[in-house]
C-alpha cells in the first residue's frame, strides 16, 4: 500500500559511505526521559535504519568498544542557547548542546552530513541560528476555504491542524515537527491571521486539551506555539460591548483570558495579530494608535514572557480607483513609522518583505530600518501565494537572500536587513527573527509539489545559517530528498536556482506585479485589480505603464534612508528590475539593456515559456533516476506549469499590444 504522504527530506535513503557506518553502532545519552533528547535518540535510530539498516542500542555509559554517537547537554558552551558542537575523535562523534534542543539539532545535524554523504570522521563545529525567532504562520483554517483549494492554485488547501471543528495532533503532526526541527524552526502560528469562528476559541476552555496536547509536542521539538488572535475578541467571544484598549474592563478580560490560557497550554511564544487590515477591526476602530492596540496585548502576556507579533500590514482595502493620491504602497511607513519608541518591549513588528504583498519583484518594505527604538521582525511567504500556487516550480530562496542582503543604511551605515531582523543593528537579538506564511498543508507530498518542499527546507536552513548559499542549501535539499545522482543534481540545481527569475518573466514585468487573478491569485487577470478597491493599480493606457512614485508622484521613495531615498528617487539609479514599482514609463522607454519597455514585456514572456520547456526536459532527463512516483508527479506538474506559462505569455502580451497596436519585433504570435 502507497504510504499516505512523503517522508520528504527526512526519507533517509541508503547513504552509502561505509566509514560512517560504524558510529551508527550505539547511542551514549545520560537522559533518555527528557522528550527533546528522546527525539535526538529516535531520530538517530531512524536515520541508522533507512541509511545503514542498522538498529543501534541506547546506553548510559560509554560501550566498551565500536564506535558511537554521544548526546550530551553543556550549559557552558559558548553559544547562543540554541548553539551546538560536533566533534569527531576516535570513535566517537560528540554532539554538545547548550540545551537540549542544541542537541537535537547537532543531531540532525550529523543525520544530514550522513545522508548527504559527507564523512563524520575529524569533524569540528560550532553552530549557533543566526536569527532568533525562526517561526511559521500556517494560513490554515478549520473549514478550508473552498475557493482556494483547487490542486492548480493550491495557496490554502486542506490543513494539517484542523479537522471537523477541532485540532489535529498525530503521527503525521509529529513528522512535520521532525521536517521543521530538521532545519531549526522555532516557532509556529496554526491558524490563518483572519480570526473568525471556531478559531476565536483558541482562547478559551473549548480548545485548552487539544492545544495543551500539541504545545507538549511542539515543545518535545523546539517549537514554541502561537496563536493567531483577534483583536475584537472581547466582543465576539466576551460578551463586552467594546474592544477599545483603553477601556479598563477590556483590559482585564485579556488579563484574564491569557492568564487561564498560559495556566492551561505550556510552551506559548506568542500571539500573532492582523489589526485594522482587510476587514479585520484594529484600534483605529476606536480611534486609537496600533501602538495602544498592540501593547493592551503584550501586558496582558507580560507577566508569562510572551511575546506580540503585531503585523504591519495595515492598508486602506476599500479605495475608490479613480483616487490617484493614495498610495497602498505607504501604508505600512505611514502607519507605524511616526509610533517609533511606542511599544512594549515583548511587541515585535512583522513587517511583510516589500511594501504590497509578497509579489514577485518588490523593494525591500521601507520600515527595515527606519525605526530606532522597536523591535522589527521581516515576514516571507512560502505559501506561493502570488508565485505559481501548487504548479510552478518558483524556487524562493535566492529573493530570501536578496532581501535579508539589502542595505537599509540603518543609523547611516552599512546595516543589511539580516543584520535589522538578526538583532545586530539595534542590539536586540532576543527580539529579532523572520517569520514566514508557511506552504505545508494536508497534501501527501507536504506543500503540494514534491519540489516546493524545497522552499521549506530551504527557508528554515537559510535561517539558521544566513552564511549559506542558495547553491549549499539546494544541493543539500536534493541529495537528501532525491539522490547525488551527477545528472539529478545538475539539472534539479540549474531548474531551482533560475526558476524564480523564469517565474518572473511571464508574470509580471520590472517589479509592476498584480497582472494576477483575484481571489485565487493564480493565473492571469491583468485588468482584475484595476478597478477594484485593494489599492494595486497599474493604470495602463495606450502610451504609458505604471505609478510615479518618486518624489514628483506618491514620494514613496522619501520614506527610505539615503542613499537608498536618492537611488530610487533617480531613474539612472533604480534598478532596472523594480522600475515599473517606483515609474511611470512610455512603452517606448529604451532600458538599459537596450530594449524598450514593450518590447521587454513581450521579450520576457515568449522567454519564460521556452525556460519552462526546458525545464521540463531537464525534468524528463531523470526517467530511472529518481523514484518513479515522485517523477511521474513532477513531470505532470511541469506539464502544467508549460500550459499555464503559456497562458500568462498569451494573455499578458495580448493585452500590451491591444493597448498598444505595436507588434513585436521578432514577429512571433500575438493574439489580436
Ligand atoms: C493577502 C491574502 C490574504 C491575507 C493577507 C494578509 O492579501 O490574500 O488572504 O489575509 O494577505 O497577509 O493578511
Amino acid at each position: 500500500m502507497a504510504e499516505a504522504y512523503t517522508r520528504a527530506w527526512l526519507n533517509y535513503g541508503p547513504a552509502g559511505r561505509s566509514e560512517n557506518t560504524e558510529y551508527f553502532r550505539t547511542i551514549l545519552c545520560g537522559n533518555q526521559e527528557n522528550p527533546v533528547l528522546k527525539n535526538a535518540i529516535e531520530e538517530i535510530k531512524t536515520g541508522a535504519g533507512g541509511m545503514y539498516s542498522l538498529s543501534p542500542q541506547w546506553a548510559a555509559a560509554k560501550p566498551e568498544k565500536g564506535g558511537y554517537i554521544e548526546l550530551a547537554v553543556n550549559a557552558d558552551l559558548d553559544t547562543a542557547e540554541e548553539g551546538y558542537t560536533i566533534k569527531t575523535d576516535d570513535r566517537r562523534v560528540l554532539i554538545s548542546g547548550k540545551r537540549e534542543i542544541g542537541v537535537l539539532y547537532g543531531a540532525f545535524h550529523v543525520l544530514r552530513l550522513a545522508a548527504t554523504k559527507k564523512s563524520l570522521a575529524g569533524l569540528d563545529i560550532k553552530k549557533q541560528p543566526s536569527f532568533r525567532w525562526r517561526l511559521l504562520n500556517h494560513w490554515d483554517t478549520f473549514a478550508p476555504p473552498a475557493i482556494r483549494d483547487n490542486s492548480d492554485s493550491s495557496a490554502l488547501a486542506g490543513s494539517l491542524f484542523f479537522e471537523n471543528h477541532g485540532i489535529i495532533c498525530n503521527d503525521r503532526t509529529r513528522d512535520y515537527c521532525r521536517m521543521l526541527a530538521s532545519v531549526g524552526i522555532n516557532g509556529l502560528a496554526m491558524h490563518n491571521v483572519n480570526v473568525y469562528n471556531d478559531a476565536l476559541d483558541m482562547l478559551l476552555p473549548r480548545f485548552y486539551a487539544e492545544m495543551r496536547a500539541l504545545s507538549t509536542l511542539f515543545e518535545s521539538y523546539g517549537i514554541g506555539m502561537l496563536i493567531s488572535l483577534n483583536f475584537a475578541s472581547p466582543v465576539l467571544i466576551g460578551g463586552l460591548e467594546t474592544a477599545d484598549p483603553r477601556n479598563e474592563r477590556v483590559q482585564a478580560w485579556w488579563k484574564e483570558t491569557m492568564d487561564r490560557l498560559y495556566a492551561n497550554v505550556p510552551n506559548i511564544a506568542g500571539f500573532v495579530v492582523k489589526a485594522d487590515s482587510e476587514g479585520v477591526q484594529g484600534p483605529f476602530d476606536y480611534g486609537r494608535t496600533q501602538a495602544d492596540g498592540a501593547n493592551l496585548i503584550a501586558r496582558a502576556i507580560k507577566p508569562h514572557g510572551g511575546l506580540v507579533f503585531w503585523r504591519c500590514f495595515v492598508y486602506n482595502s476599500t479605495q475608490d480607483w479613480r483616487d490617484t493620491e493614495t498610495d497602498r504602497a505607504k501604508s505600512g511607513f505611514d502607519n507605524f513609522h511616526p509610533l517609533d519608541g511606542k511599544f512594549d518591549d515583548n511587541v515585535i513588528l512583522q513587517i511583510k518583505n516589500g511594501p504590497q504583498d509578497f509579489q514577485i519583484r518588490e523593494p525591500v518594505h521601507p520600515l527595515f530600518g527606519t525605526m530606532e527604538h522597536t523591535h522589527e521582525m521581516l515576514e516571507f511567504q512560502l505559501l506561493q501565494e502570488y508565485t505559481g500556487g501548487a504548479t510552478h516550480v518558483c524556487w524562493l530562496i535566492p529573493e530570501f537572500k536578496e532581501v535579508l542582503d539589502f542595505n537599509t543604511y540603518a543609523l547611516g551605515k552599512d546595516n543589511t536587513v539580516a543584520d535589522v531582523v538578526g538583532g545586530k543593528t539595534f542590539k536586540d537579538y532576543e527580539k529579532s527573527g523572520v517569520v514566514a506564511v508557511a506552504n505545508a498543508n494536508s497534501s501527501s507530498t507536504w506543500c503540494g509539489h514534491d519540489i516546493h518542499c524545497a522552499n521549506l527546507y530551504g527557508y528554515g536552513r537559510l535561517l539558521f545559517d544566513a552564511s549559506l548559499t542558495a547553491e549549499e542549501i539546494a544541493r543539500d535539499w536534493i541529495v537528501q530528498t532525491l539522490s547525488d545522482h551527477p545528472q539529478v543534481v545538475k539539472n534539479l540545481l540549474h531548474i531551482l536556482l533560475t526558476s524564480r527569475t523564469t517565474y518572473e518573466k511571464y508574470n509580471a514585468p520590472l517589479g509592476l506585479g498584480w497582472l494576477c487573478n483575484n481571489v485565487v491569485h493564480y493565473g492571469p487577470g491583468p485588468d482584475v485589480y484595476e478597478y477594484d478597491r485593494w489599492g494595486t493599480y497599474h493604470r495602463a493606457n495606450w502610451e504609458a505603464i505604471g505609478i510615479d512614485r518618486t518624489s514628483r508622484g506618491t514620494a514613496y521613495t522619501l520614506e527610505y534612508n539615503e542613499p537608498n531615498r536618492s537611488t530610487f528617487d533617480n531613474i539612472d539609479t533604480c534598478p532596472q528590475e523594480l522600475l515599473l514599482f517606483f515609474y511611470r514609463l512610455r512603452y517606448d522607454y529604451v532600458l538599459k539593456s537596450g530594449k524598450n519597455v514593450l518590447q521587454h514585456i513581450y521579450d520576457t514572456h515568449f522567454e519564460g515559456v521556452e525556460d519552462v520547456e526546458v525545464f521540463l526536459k531537464e525534468w524528463d532527463a531523470l526517467e530511472g533516476l529518481v523514484p518513479e512516483d515522485f517523477f511521474k508527479r513532477v513531470q505532470q506538474k511541469f506539464k502544467n506549469q508549460l500550459a499555464h506559462s503559456k497562458e500568462w505569455r498569451d494573455i499578458i502580451n495580448t493585452y500590451f499590444y491591444r493597448r498598444t497596436g505595436i507588434k513585436d519585433a521578432g514577429g512571433r504570435k500575438i493574439y489580436d
